[in-house]
């Protein structure tokens, strides 16, 4: 028996991350990836004005970031056209569901997400005490009316929605998700989660609501705009729901330096549109290379290209498996059937051509077990 004594709650967790960290990955291989594909993070990186000022910011790191996060919100606010009391700075979207979870949740409380949706959604959900109610995917899309349909039965308190969709890169259009904004059963909250929404085909986010008391948005700088590492992440929402926030949140989580850096990201559009461009030609040799090997790439709304390897999740385990130990970093959702599937996020070339290089001998191994 340990000599202190955690929360009933926590003593019933498992001491697991939602994530094995790539960095861990390496430390067990005892070697580096050569390909960092497998994170949906930014290979391209982010703005060179975000670098500087992060730069800049350094010498300034004595101090803590502003608690209001004022000025990142004031030009987020101009960004989106709303009003900075419709804004909320956090440490990313990871660190902002756990505050949802925290604001909306009483243990034994109901949430609703989809079967294999983003799994640090359900770690936090799991560390206030909720109970998770899942929904299959149909079609490798999120269930929508589905969703809406068990939390009003459940009488749920949180449902979970990310569009485009980590880990498919399926999309619904404004219109759908407009509609099951309209449709949020009493006492409860849509997360909408649109940490991809910058790569996103248009008529895919609808327009902002912000009367909608039932409704928080989320949004990122880790993925677009390239700055994963300096954990920023904003909800966009009704001006009440959002001082909220301000109840439970860490005052000082997101520091000066990441404020400086998101707010430069944010000013320099031009790097962000060419950063879409990469995406798209990286995602389109992606495509390629799967096609060629006899893989099927599905459609995405994202900076990742989920890769339908055509039997179930034990050759796609295997083949994943197999691309770590060549040095080449990737993922898989967790549940079937997705789990029939790889993922790869967008990399550079020098990256693609590692890929190109290594896929089809790897295939060709695991297909001899399978
Ligand atoms: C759907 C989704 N939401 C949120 C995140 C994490 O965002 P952040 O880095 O802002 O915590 C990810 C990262 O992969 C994601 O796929």
């Amino acid at each position: 028996m340990p000599d202190y004594r955690v929360s009933p709650l926590v003593q019933e967790l498992p001491a697991t991350v939602p994530f094995v960290g790539p960095e861990t990955q390496e430390r067990n291989q005892g070697s580096l990836f050569k390909a960092r594909i497998g994170a949906n993070e930014s290979v391209f990186g982010p703005s060179p004005n975000a670098i500087q000022a992060m730069a800049d910011a350094a010498s300034e790191s004595w101090m803590y970031g502003d608690p209001e996060f004022h000025d990142l919100r004031e030009d987020l606010a101009a960004h989106h056209q709303v009003e900075s009391g419709n804004i909320m700075v956090g440490e990313g979207i990871d660190g902002m569901l756990g505050y949802v979870a925290r604001m909306f949740l009483q243990p034994g409380d109901t949430v609703v997400t989809s079967a294999g949706a983003y799994p640090t959604f359900n770690y936090h959900v799991n560390g206030y005490g909720g109970k998770l109610e899942f929904v299959p995917y149909r079609d490798d899309r999120e269930d929508l009316d589905a969703l809406i349909q068990k939390a009003t039965q459940l009488q749920a308190r949180l449902i979970y929605v990310s569009n485009p969709d980590n880990p498919m890169g399926s999309w619904w259009d404004a219109q759908s998700i407009e509609s099951i904004t309209k449709q949020i059963p009493e006492n409860c909250l849509l997360i909408l989660d649109e940490a991809y929404g910058e790569f996103a085909p248009p008529g895919t986010l609808p327009p902002l609501d912000l009367d909608n008391q039932r409704l928080l948005r989320m949004r990122t700088f880790s993925k677009a705009y390239g700055l994963a590492g300096m954990r920023v992440g904003y909800a966009i929402g009704n001006a009440e729901l959002i001082l909220e926030f301000n109840k439970i949140r860490n005052h000082f989580g997101v520091g000066r330096v990441a404020q400086a850096a998101a707010r430069a990201a944010l000013k320099d559009q031009a790097h962000l549109q060419r950063v879409l461009t990469q995406v798209n030609n990286s995602l389109e040799t992606i495509k390629e290379i799967a096609v060629e090997n006899g893989l099927m790439p599905l459609p995405t709304a994202s900076n990742f290209l989920t890769i339908d390897c055509g039997k179930d999740g034990a050759f796609a385990a295997a083949l994943m498996q197999s691309l770590i130990g060549k040095g080449i970093f990737v993922r898989m959702p967790g549940v079937s059937p997705l789990n029939r599937c790889i993922r790869i996020t967008a990399g550079l070339p020098e990256e693609l051509q590692i890929l190109a290089e290594t896929l089809p001998k790897v295939l060709e191994e695991v297909r001899k077990s399978f």
